[in-house]
Order: C-alpha cells, then sequence, then structure tokens
C-alpha cells in the first residue's frame, strides 16, 4: 500500500515505543516516505502530537475497552482519539481514515471505540495531570518547584508546537539560549572556556560576536566534541579550539579565563516543548543526580576563572535542585564572589525572573525553552 500520513506516523510511533528518539526516526521515515510536504506537515503533527498527548489520549479511550489492547492497536486508538481531541481534522474523516490503517482484524474495535471518543464531552479530565498529559511525578514536581500557576502555564506552553529560531549564521538555535551567549557577552580580547559545549550553539555565538574571542569548547563525549568541529568549520571560527575533557577536571590552567561558561547537562524540564518523548523517558531522580554533577562542573569552572572574570552557569530546566540548589552550593563554597546584573530584558516586555542570585525564564514567558543562568564575578 502507498504510504500515507497516518500510516507514516504509525511506523513512526512503532519506532518511539520501541525506544527511538521521536527527533531522530521520525526525519528518517520521511525521508524515504515519498509523501508530499503537506502529508510530511500532518505525519509530524500527529506524531508529535500523540506522543505528547500519549496520556490524556488514553484516558478518553480506556473508558471503552475492555482487557489488554495489543500494541499495534492500542497506538491507532491514541492517534485516533489525538486527532478527535486536539486538531480540527473533522470526525468522520479522523475517524475513517483512521480505521483504514488499523490491522483489518481490529477494525471493528477501532471503528467503535473511536465513534464514542468522538462523542465525549471535551474538557472532563480526572486530573491535571492527564488533562496535561504528563507524568505524575513531573506535574508535582514542578507544582512544588514553581507553585501550582506557573507549573500549568509551563506544562501547557511546552505542550505547544515550539518555534523554530535561526541565527543570522544560519544556526537554529532556540532564542532563550542565545540571549545565554549574548549574557556571557565576550569580546575581541577574551578568553573564554564552555566546559559543556557540544554541539556548540553557545560556543559558537560566543565566538561570532565583534573582534572573535577565543572560545575553549570541551565536551567530556567525542561523538558530541566532533558535532563542535563540523559547526566551528561551517561557521567559519578559527578561533573555537575544540577539546573532548572531562569538565569535572579539565585540563586548562587555573586562572586563564574572562570567562567561563558551564551549560550543564540537566533533566531538561524546559525544553519538553521540543522533545515530544522526553517527558515519558525522563526519571524522577534525575534532577538531584545531575545537581551532583552541576556542582562538580561549576567547582572546576570556578578555578579556570582569572581574578575579575566571570562564571556563568547555566541548564535549559527550572526545577529547583538544578537553580537554586546549585546557586545556593556556590554561594556557600565560592566565598566573596559577587553577583552579576541580570540578562537583557527577553524581548518587549519579556524580563527574566530573579531567582535566588541568578535569572529564570520559563517557556510561558516568551515562548522559548525554559531557561536558567547565573552570573558571577571573581573577586
Ligand atoms: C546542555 S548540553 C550543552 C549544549 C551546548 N552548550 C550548546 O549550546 O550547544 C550539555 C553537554 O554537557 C556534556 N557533558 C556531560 N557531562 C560532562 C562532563 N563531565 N564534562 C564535560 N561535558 C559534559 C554533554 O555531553 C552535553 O553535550
Amino acid at each position: 500500500m502507498t504510504p500515507n500520513a497516518r500510516s507514516v506516523a504509525l511506523e513512526a510511533l512503532a519506532r518511539i515505543d520501541g525506544g527511538a528518539y521521536a527527533n531522530i526516526v521520525l526525519p528518517s521515515i520521511l525521508r524515504r516516505s515519498g509523501l508530499d510536504s503537506r502529508d510530511r506537515r500532518l505525519a509530524t503533527e500527529l506524531v508529535y502530537g500523540t506522543t505528547r498527548m500519549r496520556r490524556a489520549c488514553d484516558h478518553l479511550v480506556d473508558r471503552f475497552v475492555r482487557g489488554e489492547l495489543e500494541a499495534e492497536v492500542r497506538r491507532v486508538l491514541r492517534l485516533g482519539a489525538y486527532q478527535l481531541a486536539f486538531t480540527d481534522i473533522p470526525d468522520h474523516a479522523a475517524v475513517s481514515a483512521t480505521v483504514d490503517e488499523a490491522p483489518r482484524r481490529a477494525r471493528g474495535l477501532v471503528n467503535a471505540v473511536l465513534r464514542k471518543v468522538a462523542h465525549l464531552p471535551l474538557g472532563q479530565w480526572p486530573d491535571p495531570a492527564t488533562r496535561l498529559s504528563y507524568p505524575d511525578w513531573l506535574v508535582e514536581r514542578l507544582g512544588r518547584d514553581l507553585g501550582p500557576a506557573d507549573a500549568s502555564a509551563a506544562l501547557e506552553q511546552m505542550n505547544r508546537r515550539p518555534v523554530v529560531t535561526e541565527r543570522e549564521d544560519g544556526y537554529i538555535q532556540d532564542q532563550a539560549s542565545q540571549w545565554v551567549a549574548e549574557y556571557v557577552g565576550a569580546a575581541g580580547a577574551h578568553r573564554v572556556a564552555d566546559i559543556c559545549a557540544a554541539p556548540g550553539g553557545k560556543a559558537t555565538a560566543i565566538a561570532s560576536a565583534p573582534g572573535r574571542p577565543v572560545v575553549v569548547a570541551a565536551d567530556v563525549d567525542p561523538g558530541r566534541a566532533g558535532l563542535i568541529g563540523q559547526n566551528t568549520r561551517r561557521l567559519e571560527l578559527p578561533n573555537v579550539v575544540t577539546l573532548v575533557a572531562d569538565g569535572t577536571a579539565p585540563p586548562l590552567r587555573p586562572g586563564a579565563f574572562d570567562a567561563v561558561l558551564v551549560d550543564a547537562p540537566c533533566s531538561g524540564l524546559g525544553v519538553l516543548g521540543r522533545r515530544p518523548d522526553a517527558r515519558w523517558r525522563l526519571d524522577a531522580d534525575g534532577p538531584e543526580r545531575l545537581a551532583g554533577l552541576q556542582r562538580r562542573l561549576v567547582a572546576a569552572a570556578a578555578a579556570l576563572v582569572a581574578g575579575g572574570g566571570r562564571l556563568y552557569y547555566s541548564v535549559c530546566t527550572v526545577t529547583a535542585a538544578e537553580t537554586l540548589g546549585v546557586d545556593a552550593w556556590a554561594r556557600e563554597n565560592l566565598p566573596g564572589w559577587e553577583t552579576l546584573a541580570g540578562p537583557e530584558p527577553a524581548g518587549a516586555n519579556v524580563a527574566w525572573r530573579p531567582h535566588g542570585r541568578g535569572w529564570l525564564l520559563l517557556p510561558q514567558d516568551a515562548g522559548t525553552d525554559g531557561m536558567y543562568v547565573l552570573g558571577l564575578r571573581r573577586p
């Protein structure tokens, strides 16, 4: 049978259920699908949307099924429920086109269930986690860390399609990351170290500043460090020196840098809009585990900063452990370091929120990734 948007979406959803990353598997399936650009867009919307709203879709379907569903049938039902509840596709078209993709033996069941789902009143959910379609722990955690109203707005925002922003040099980079690179604000004669640099988004932005500061861009992962090299070559930035190194013990001279950035590995709770499957992979202990590594990276980075130089810590997450917790640790362990003023306003009338001594941008504030940054000056 010739592929269509729904059959392609189901193939991708099966691969994602099998552990593949949505943003890697979908482009490769689309490339060999032969679909035109309109159907590619529809397939993408169906895969990303069904993956994000998986829990909400299961809730809609489960009241009409008894017993266990085969994985393949479950996927078709999720896909159908997503279209019925969360898209403008007319119900009859959503039902019939989805039933056509069901295994023959299950078409009667899929048809009956989706027709019932189509008649459900929307807006009745047992709890916010089901409505917003996130795991319970994540909703509870953000509720605790940000307060229920901000948490709910952040989670809603990350269910919307993210905006793609391109820098002047063609590099695709979220606006919040661009603001962090601007905040580092390096210039000509500066020597900068970026000790968690791959794939080089912030390092290349910093290195493009007027006067082309020298940037040492290190990452512990050799494969990912290779991406920094590819990007600096493509963007013609010979002033970036790439290094494979563990940032907790960097092979760099202490006190040698005017600015050091730790764009640390983190739980990524600020970028769930961009990674639709991430919410189902994350584990509840991630933030605490990562906070330990983040503190070690900040300690090592601090040693590299020259007297009067600046240290920046950033993460694309919003948990208290990885933001306020790391700041509290730095306050205790880096005595005498002065707090820097915050980043420039994030667009018209959107200010970064003071958060401990650092600055937080929630996804709903400016429609970007959620991001935290702390800037300190060495005495
Ligand atoms: C948030 S990403 C960095 C993104 C990058 N700064 C950019 O803007 O494109 C975090 C990076 O830290 C790296 N990393 C993890 N543990 C590390 C360690 N101990 N030392 C150095 N890098 C590490 C990961 O491989 C990953 O590439």
